[in-house]
């Protein structure tokens, strides 16, 4: 992939326009050269307009994330040290896991589409082109096996965040990985580790984002999609959302490692869309119906069930 392409793109602001001349003075490189890469950069989807004695400036980025602009946000970021892009594959989680070996520090894998997408349970996580986004990111924490249930909640909070930031909406959290619009789904993660001896070494999350809406048929039942809640004419900027996810996955990670889940306790609880309601509780194959009383300390769910026995949850399937 070129650098000089992602430098362009990094000097390219869709308010203010540069000339061809100023960008190969500072990338010290031809307006060949340039030119060249401002055509790449089209080609990626990039609308850039160009003006007679203006320069060039960006009037859109591309309707999907661009693998330029994430290389740009990757080689920014204090967390992860390198990504990898598809067009298609069947899951980041598979590729995420192939390149534990190979690879170190921290890493992002997105893909355009996946053809076996994997949700919690097994279940099948629907993942066409031009529907949603893909991505799975490994981190690298040496800590106990048990923290792993706190570490749903910072990533939970920062997608919550991140979604409303990025897009306007206003989302909740259903305990633990769901993320919730308007009482619909819309974005669900899964968690899973490597370990020995009960110590992580390596932490692979996929998330899966419902994005586009679906023109046809919608296939996904009562889930919902970020374009069909966002506030009409707006428009989704998937290069902008990544950005504040980079930036949001950075904060609320240092805060998972260095900080009890008390910090975030308080903004945790004010977005959760678990309490106050009726819940349909599926753990280790049992059902029960019960109400939820609180989060507690180490991040378990305490709820009410209706034979008046409190109990604590670690990891269910929930209906609302
Ligand atoms: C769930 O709600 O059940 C979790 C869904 C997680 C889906 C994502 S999409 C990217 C990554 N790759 C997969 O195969 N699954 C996760």
């Amino acid at each position: 992939m070129s650098n000089l392409k992602q430098e362009i793109l990094k000097l390219l602001k869709s308010d203010q326009f540069i000339s061809g001349q100023e960008m190969a003075d500072r990338l010290d490189v031809s307006r060949t050269a340039i030119w060249k890469n401002i055509n790449a950069l089209k080609t990626e989807g990039y609308s850039i307009e160009s003006v007679t004695r203006k320069g060039y400036h960006l009037r859109e980025h591309p309707r999907y994330i661009s693998p330029t602009a994430l290389e740009v946000l990757v080689q920014d970021s204090a967390l992860f040290s390198h990504m990898e892009y598809f067009e298609t594959t069947e899951s980041t989680q598979i590729e995420a896991f192939q390149k534990l070996e190979s690879r170190d520090g921290a890493y992002i894998v997105v893909a355009l589409e996946q053809t076996k997408g994997r949700g919690r349970f097994n279940r099948e996580w629907f993942s066409p082109k031009n529907r949603g986004l893909y991505l799975s990111i490994v981190l690298r924490p040496n800590i106990p096996i048990t923290e792993i249930i706190r570490f749903n909640l910072f990533i939970s909070l920062a997608l919550s965040k991140t979604l409303d930031q990025a897009f306007g909406v206003k989302s909740g959290i259903k305990w633990p990985n769901d993320i919730y619009i308007s009482n619909r789904k819309v974005s669900g993660f899964l968690t899973e580790v490597v370990s020995e001896s009960n110590v992580i070494n390596a932490i692979i999350c996929g998330i899966g984002i419902n994005i586009f809406k679906d023109e046809g048929v919608s296939a996904l039942g009562t889930a919902t999609d970020i374009e069909s809640e966002m506030e009409p004419g707006r428009k989704v900027d998937l290069d902008d959302f990544m950005k504040k996810l980079i930036h949001n996955m950075e904060v609320y990670y240092d805060r998972f490692i260095n900080e009890p889940f008390s910090s975030i306790r308080d903004e945790w609880k004010s977005r959760a869309i678990v309490f106050n309601k009726d819940l349909r509780i599926t753990e280790t194959g049992e059902s029960y119906m019960a109400k939820a009383l609180d989060i507690d300390s180490d991040g378990f769910l305490e709820v009410l069930d209706e034979t008046g026995e409190i109990r604590r949850v670690v990891s269910a399937d929930i209906e609302l």
